[in-house]
């Protein structure tokens, strides 16, 4: 059946099988579809090279090919050097336009979060509105960024940075991380930095 993908609507937990519920209530299968969330974790993959899609509703049956990103995987800190609420400054995917970034223990449990606690992130620090800088925004116990010296935008740190208030309307860009014994490393992005039109050029 054909689907209109805006209408699709993830239900799946995000290591579930992917099964999607269409505008008409139906449900559909990755095999017909991918959801815009899944594109958008793919995204972030470290593996460079290019993969075929599977045909998406709408595109005349035609596979599609994606690039998938090879980001750095940057030292950026280790976990016993961190402390609640104390946020730490780094660069990434490079030392070029908007990249700065941080590093935080929040103390909560949070999306994407690291270590026993679930709770050490990372994002870039510009506002995706229009780039204010927040790097010395950080609330403790709140876990928000913001707001954002331009226009108030808040962004809730537990959430992979959704938009809490203000004018911006994407979450900020979240630096993934990886835990190898007490070190941190950054593998990849999720979203896009901004001021750049790719993450990987400056
Ligand atoms: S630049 Fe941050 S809210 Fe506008």
């Amino acid at each position: 059946m054909a689907h209109d993908n805006d209408q699709l609507i993830a239900v799946h937990q995000e290591d579930d099988p992917v099964q999607t519920r269409t505008g008409d209530g139906s449900t559909a299968t990755e095999s017909n579809c991918v959801t815009r969330r899944k594109f958008i974790f793919g995204s972030g993959a470290i593996v460079a090279g290019t993969v075929m899609l599977p045909a998406l509703p709408g595109m005349g049956g035609k596979a599609l090919a994606a690039d998938l990103a090879s980001y750095p995987r940057q030292l950026v800190g280790s976990l016993s050097q961190l402390r609640v609420d104390k946020p730490v400054s780094f660069t990434y995917p490079d030392e070029g336009q908007n990249s700065q970034s941080m590093i935080v223990k929040l103390g909560n449990p949070a999306g994407g979060g690291i270590g026993p606690d679930m709770d050490v992130v990372a994002y870039n620090t510009l506002c995706t509105h229009m780039g204010g800088v927040m790097g010395n925004t950080y609330i403790p116990r709140e876990n928000v960024l913001g707001p954002c010296p331009f226009h108030q935008s808040t962004f809730d740190l537990t959430r992979h940075g959704i938009i809490i208030s203000g004018h911006a309307t994407e979450s900020l860009p979240q630096v993934l991380l990886e835990l190898d014994g007490d070190k941190i490393y950054a593998t990849g992005l999720i979203g896009l930095i901004y001021g750049r039109y790719d993450n990987l050029k400056s």
